[in-house]
């Protein structure tokens, strides 16, 4: 027997999955109107599902024996709490968006690993989106979802996050970075295959514990928002690189000056970044990841020790460049390599984490993978 059917006594009416995601660069631009560039990942949420037509949701996970149910009618924000509150609120937000949802069993299943800064929450809540607009045949454009999932977060779960995540989740094909401008809420997929050109893109998860990420980072958005106000613009995007100068002597506190400056160079980074690979040039986008960590290290401080020894090892040991990517605090570091060059420098990571006394780092594949889908 299934395990979903001896969950829930029904056999699925389908499948339905959404992956994880690493960005390439752009790191806390989103919510600054700025320009991100992510990848989705092989590793995603899978979710069995099977309609109800008692207006019930009732969400168990492959981990454990519990099956949280709650009643679509008296969803409200904060209403589910812990792992269950991503299902309820992508249920939340779709009755509030009007779309004809129903009642559904869902069986969550991972291989994503959670706090690993891959963006397991967004793939959680455009699961569940999708199996529960799946389930009615409901049809609806992926970034519409997208933004859907992201009020859920936004406003159910009450994470103050920006749209990547979501995006990269929907939207991303395989093969492909996808370049979402959110000020003109435009995408474009770039082709992105390093071993075409010898390299391999590494991402690493050095497994340190988000410490504050949830504080931090909205803390970070309130310092952008904030500069944004005094700069008397709708947001950072508005100031371009050639003016962060006199754009900065208008600001008051430093450290809000710091905060600007990683938003203000970081656009102009991705900008780089994708024009290079736009003209075959992967390989000189090392130093622009390695630029891209110096300013989140030092500017936007959302660095960890252990995230710090990953680049800097990293960089010793032959990458073209490295940074940290993600929310900061913890998470994975991403390294473009010469192919020849990719087990000498996770190899030299591993040593380096066992020196400092760190957990040992765990190695993802990094296969530019497709967005969210119908499995079965
Ligand atoms: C988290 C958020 C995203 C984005 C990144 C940083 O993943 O969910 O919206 O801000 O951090 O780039």
């Amino acid at each position: 027997m299934s395990k979903f059917a001896e969950v829930f006594g029904v056999e699925p009416d389908g499948v339905w999955r959404a992956p994880g995601r690493v960005n390439l660069i752009g790191e806390h631009t989103d919510y600054n109107d700025g320009i991100v560039l992510p990848i989705a990942l092989p590793n995603q949420i899978t979710i069995s599902a099977s309609a109800r037509t008692d207006g019930v949701i009732a969400v168990a996970s492959s981990g454990q024996n519990d099956v949280i149910t709650f009643e679509l009618d008296s969803l409200a924000p904060g209403s589910v709490k812990d792992w269950a509150a991503y299902p309820a609120g992508a249920a939340w937000v779709l009755r509030e968006a009007q779309y004809g949802i129903g009642g559904a069993n869902l069986l969550v299943e991972s291989d994503l690993p959670s706090g690993a800064g891959l963006s397991s929450s967004a793939a959680l809540l455009c699961a569940s989106a999708v199996a529960l607009l799946g389930l009615r045949d409901l049809e609806v454009d992926p970034a519409e979802v997208a933004r859907l999932a992201q009020r859920a977060e936004n406003q159910y779960v009450g994470a103050p996050v920006g749209l990547m995540d979501q995006m990269a989740s929907m939207c991303c094909s395989a093969g492909h970075a996808l370049y979402f401008d959110i000020r003109a809420m435009t995408t474009d997929q770039i082709p992105f295959d390093p071993a075409a050109d010898g390299l391999a893109l590494l991402v690493v998860d050095v497994k340190a514990p988000h410490r504050h990420v949830d504080g931090e980072y909205a803390a970070r958005r309130q310092s952008c928002e904030q500069a944004a106000a005094e700069l008397g613009v709708p947001a950072l995007r508005s100031i371009a690189v050639e003016d962060l100068d006199e754009a900065l002597t208008r600001l008051s506190d430093d450290v809000v000056r710091r905060r600007v400056r990683h938003v203000v160079t970081e656009i102009r980074r991705v900008e780089e970044a994708v024009a290079l690979m736009r003209a075959g040039q992967l390989r000189d986008v090392g130093p622009l990841f390695t630029a891209s960590h110096v300013s989140l290290r030092d500017d936007f401080e959302i660095t960890v020790p252990e995230l710090d020894v990953a680049v800097d090892t990293a960089l010793a040991a032959g990458a073209l460049g490295a940074r940290m990517t993600g929310g900061g605090f913890g998470g994975c570091i991403i390294a473009l390599v010469d192919s020849s060059t990719a087990t000498t420098v996770l190899n030299a990571i591993e040593k380096a984490f066992a020196a400092n006394s760190f957990t040992t780092p765990a190695s993802l594949d990094a296969t530019p993978s497709t967005g969210a889908s119908r499995l079965s």
